[in-house]
């Protein structure tokens, strides 16, 4: 098992270029599975999380590599198989978006229930199964798998909601966008997903020449086609891996440009920045953070509270790393998370660095202390791994991260990538 060393105390300076987006590229992928033409799809990070797609769709019989040039290219057989293997499917949830185009090209899916990051709490499919009953599948559970078998015309275009209490899914969106563009009829879909990823796989899925409006808005409308054709697709930069290399400038006060990013896919978080007394500068395509003292009595960060939403809201992926800013601020902050109540796992490792945490039912109240101390922390998920090697960079002496595999699900190359900006970060085999 691999752990990740930070030296704390440095701070960062310099630039880095933001990957593709997870996020956007799973998804993606599975729409491969809609067409048996090729499928390309540029700047797509090298990630675990995509190996791990790429072998559920081998496992379907797709053929599925990664070229020389790095981009990935999927093509589909005549016909695919219906069944994954659960252990493929159990390392990652998305891997449950092949649910939607597997039950729309070839009649019935068979995909195992999903497992990926224990978030805290249980992490449901309803919506996924609501939205395809809707369009006329019948859809069970049995021996652990999600069995959906389409009407013997094929699935039929309908009005639904896909809204949750927590607010829209992502995924759900994705998986009933993905099997309307080939069902009959028109499909609307209230409460979907404004995700800049389900925004770019709408944006793929028209390329493939599927025909849907309101992408980016609440209300998605499909028309079903007969056929798709297969996409030469580059994904959105990753909105989430740019706001964790902001906040790591943010943190140790360096001059750290974040370049090749859209930040119009973080504005509520570069707003939370500026009230957090954070000199940033942002550009069309890059952020800045200023250097700046975060040791200074007047200079330390502003404990500034947020609320994670769906998007344009405060991205819940970036709800750890916020709270390893705000253990350094001037003051107390509150953190509510809206979208995975219970996503605090990371609160307890941060507070083994020397943080001043504690839950308040739903809330994290964070009280900023000078300094944090290094310590052996164990990763939980991918972001609240970030969370920990982040606080790391600020932490007097050594943090030991455990556990890394989290991170390297969603974070590519991120030792190398941080070592550039001037961290001291070095990979080990654990005791
Ligand atoms: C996507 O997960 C992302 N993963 C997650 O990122 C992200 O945290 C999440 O959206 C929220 O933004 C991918 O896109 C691959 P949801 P997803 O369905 O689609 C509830 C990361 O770190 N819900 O939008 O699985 C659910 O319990 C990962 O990159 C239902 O109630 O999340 C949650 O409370 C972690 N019923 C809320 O909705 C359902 O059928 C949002 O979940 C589905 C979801």
């Amino acid at each position: 098992m691999e752990k990740l060393v930070v030296e704390g105390g440095l701070p960062l300076a310099g630039e880095v270029d933001v990957a593709g987006s997870k996020n956007a590229v799973l998804p993606v992928l599975a729409a491969a599975l809609l067409t048996r033409e090729p499928l390309r799809v540029g700047n797509a990070p090298r990630l675990v999380d995509v190996e791990s797609m790429l072998g559920v769709l081998r496992d379907l019989g797709c053929e599925a590599v990664r070229r020389d040039d790095g981009s990935l290219a999927v093509q589909a057989p005549s016909s695919p198989s219906q069944r994954t293997d659960w252990e493929l499917v159990a390392r990652m949830r998305a891997s449950f978006c092949v649910l939607g185009p597997l039950v729309a090209s070839t009649g019935r899916a068979e995909v195992s229930l999903p497992g990926g990051c224990a978030l805290g709490g249980f992490r449901p499919i309803d919506i996924h199964r609501k939205g395809l009953e809707a369009l006329g599948a019948r859809v069970n559970i049995e021996g652990g798998y999600v069995i959906a078998e389409a009407p013997s015309g094929g699935l039929r275009g309908a009005e639904m909601y896909l809204g949750t209490a927590f607010g829209s899914s992502v995924t759900g969106t994705a998986n009933v966008m993905m099997a309307a563009t080939l069902a009959r009829g028109r499909t609307v879909i209230q409460g979907a997903s404004c995700e800049p990823e389900i925004v770019d796989l709408g944006h793929c899925l028209q390329s493939m020449g599927a025909r849907i409006d309101g992408l980016g808005s609440p209300r998605i409308e499909i028309e079903g086609v007969d056929e798709l054709h297969g996409p030469d697709w580059d994904v959105i930069p990753d909105r989430i891996e740019a706001g964790t290399y902001a906040i790591a400038g943010a943190m140790t006060g360096g001059r750290v440009r974040v370049r090749g990013c859209r930040p119009e896919h973080l504005t509520t978080v570069l707003e939370r920045l500026r009230e957090a007394r954070i000199p940033v500068e942002v550009g069309a395509d890059w952020i800045e953070t200023q250097a700046f003292d975060p040791r200074s009595p007047d200079e330390r960060p502003g404990p500034t509270d947020i609320t994670t939403h769906p998007f344009p809201g405060f991205p819940t992926d970036l709800q750890a790393q916020w709270m390893a800013l705000m253990t350094m601020a001037e003051g107390r902050s509150v953190i509510t998370e809206r979208v995975y109540p219970e996503r605090y796992m990371h609160m307890a490792e941060l507070a083994r660095l020397g943080a001043d945490v504690r839950r308040e039912g739903a809330l994290a109240l964070v009280c900023g202390t000078p300094r944090l101390s290094g310590a052996h922390v164990t990763a939980s998920d991918l972001r609240a791994s970030a969370a920990l090697v982040l606080a790391g960079l600020v932490a007097e002496g050594e943090t030991h991260i455990h556990r890394v595999y989290h991170i390297d699900r969603g974070y590519e190359c991120i030792e190398e990538r941080l070592g550039a900006l001037g961290a001291a970060i070095r990979r080990e085999q654990a005791e």
